[in-house]
């Protein structure tokens, strides 16, 4: 599927109705940078897959307007048409005090939410303040969409576990809508949701949803099995159903994926060879073996065991001293929130230690690189880059994986795995570790600078070929084919 047969699909299942996306991170951000005003794309896995399906299908994107300078570029309705140099779709900016956000987006989604799902053994805060302010949130969300469509026939589709309970506060005002929802984490089983105090709130919000989409069958089933023990409804096992009040809510997953043939095409890009020499002649980049990581500054990802096993491997290997560095890209993230300041300082202390132990003359074997990174610089990367190690603890799918393999047009490179990342379930041809491991991960770095160039090909050809056939179009088609079936309350 292409982006040419994912429009012809739009015309042909939407029809002339109105869709909306609606999600908290929003696609493009502006911001001052002294007296000039910048447009950023931020580092989310969410927002690179969807933008390309918007700029293909067209319609609204509502979200939080986060930057400085977003209120200065929007019209009185805050909307802006977007990308801003060839304009597709239109980005709707809902406004939030620093209050609301506080409790909304630190507190409720990414202290107790986000934790929550990724099982990763950091305890979720559940604060009733941040829960009635998330309340709020959702409301002024539900506004904003209100706003755009009143009671007119349209399709929703929201994302995330930032917006919970907004299909059943959109479905309150605008009745003649059709709602699905992705959820982009994973789903932990009832064990681990239980603990929540308002498990039933969260779902009850969900089902008022008429298709709910996972990455992987696991967490749908997770799902199924929570909303089982939890609320008096009817699950309809073979259709993935549950029936409540009447209401029916179609549970499937949908593995997202990238726009495979823009990012390989990027990768052959005057401006990433560009940048490529910009890299090694800055960074001194001209060792045997370069490894990189990309990761939002998240304790999800699993960056300090990365660290540890780099270390470990030059420990075992000592002759790849001075003959390997390894790149870490990292885009500081939820800087308020406590646990990531602390993950933090905790990354830039062992990185420092590390560095001080094992420096040579120029060489040291970490690039720790912390900062805002354009998509031509991670095309510059993932070129330079001998493998890329993708070490999450857990991860509902880790687009950096795909979009590695995507960038790889040369057919070489190797890709290092969490097992426990919904990409896992694809990219078979990857060399798959467990991310607790160090030992593990040291022995997969050793595999991968050992490995022939033959099998290093036939891996990166699978690797493509999966990416390839499951691109975010795919994705896109197969979730509007299903929100295309459902019928209109009002005929
Ligand atoms: C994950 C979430 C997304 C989020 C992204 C970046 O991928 O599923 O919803 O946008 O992280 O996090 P941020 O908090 O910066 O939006």
């Amino acid at each position: 599927m292409n982006k040419e047969e994912l429009q012809a699909l739009v015309r042909d299942k939407l029809k002339d109705y109105p869709f909306i996306v609606v999600s908290n991170r929003e696609p493009y951000i502006h911001s001052w940078v002294g007296e000039e005003i910048r447009c950023l794309r931020p580092a989310s896995g969410l927002t690179m897959a969807l933008d390309p399906v918007m700029q293909a299908c067209g319609g609204t994107w509502i979200a939080h307007g986060s930057g400085d300078a977003d209120p200065d570029v929007v019209d009185k309705d805050g909307r802006i048409s977007v990308p801003t140099e060839a304009p597709r779709y239109t980005l709707k900016r809902v406004w939030l005090s620093k209050k609301e956000e506080a409790g909304y987006y630190d507190g409720f989604s990414n202290q107790a939410l986000w934790p929550l799902c990724h099982i990763v053994y950091i305890k979720p805060i559940f604060r009733q303040q941040d829960w009635e302010t998330y309340n709020e949130v959702n409301r002024r969300f539900a506004d904003a969409v209100y706003a755009e469509i009143g009671e007119k026939g349209a399709f929703v589709f929201i994302q995330d576990y930032h917006l919970a309970l907004l299909a059943k506060m959109i479905k309150e005002r605008c009745p003649n809508v059709i709602t699905a929802q992705f959820w982009h984490i994973p789903w932990p089983n009832y064990e681990a949701f239980r603990i929540c105090p308002w498990q039933e709130e969260i779902l009850d919000g969900l089902l008022a949803n008429d298709l709910i989409g996972f990455h992987t069958l696991y967490h749908c089933n997770n799902f199924l099995e929570t909303v089982d023990r939890t609320l008096e409804c009817r699950i309809e096992r073979e259709k993935h159903a549950i029936v409540r009040g009447g209401h029916s809510t179609w549970v499937q997953a949908f593995p997202i994926s990238v726009d495979f043939a823009e990012i390989s095409a990027r990768s052959g890009r005057e401006e990433v060879t560009k940048e490529v020499d910009r890299l090694r002649h800055e960074y001194n980049l001209r060792q045997e073996f370069i490894g990189i990581g990309i990761d939002r500054l998240d304790y999800t990802k699993g960056i300090v065991e990365r660290f540890k096993a780099i270390d470990l491997f030059l420990s075992r290997n000592p002759r790849y001293e001075g003959r390997f560095t390894f790149v870490q890209a990292a885009e500081p993230s939820r800087t308020h929130v406590d646990e990531y300041k602390k993950l933090n300082e905790e990354i830039d202390e062992l990185v420092e230690e590390i560095n001080w132990r094992r420096w040579r003359s120029r060489w040291k074997p970490i690039l720790y690189i912390k900062e805002h990174f354009t998509p031509f610089t991670l095309s510059a990367l993932q070129r330079l880059a001998s493998f890329c190690i993708v070490s999450s603890l857990h991860d509902g799918m880790n687009l950096v994986a795909k979009e590695f393999v995507s960038s790889r047009a040369d057919g070489d490179g190797v890709l290092i795995l969490s097992r426990f990342t919904g990409a896992a379930r694809e990219l078979t041809d990857a060399l798959p570790v467990n991310p607790y491991s160090v030992d593990d991960i040291a022995k997969a770095i050793k595999a991968a600078v050992i490995m022939s160039k033959k099998e290093r090909r036939t891996r990166m050809s699978a690797l493509r070929a999966t990416v390839q056939e499951n691109n975010i179009y795919s994705w896109a088609n197969n979730i509007i084919s299903e929100i295309a079936k459902f019928q209109f309350p009002e005929g």
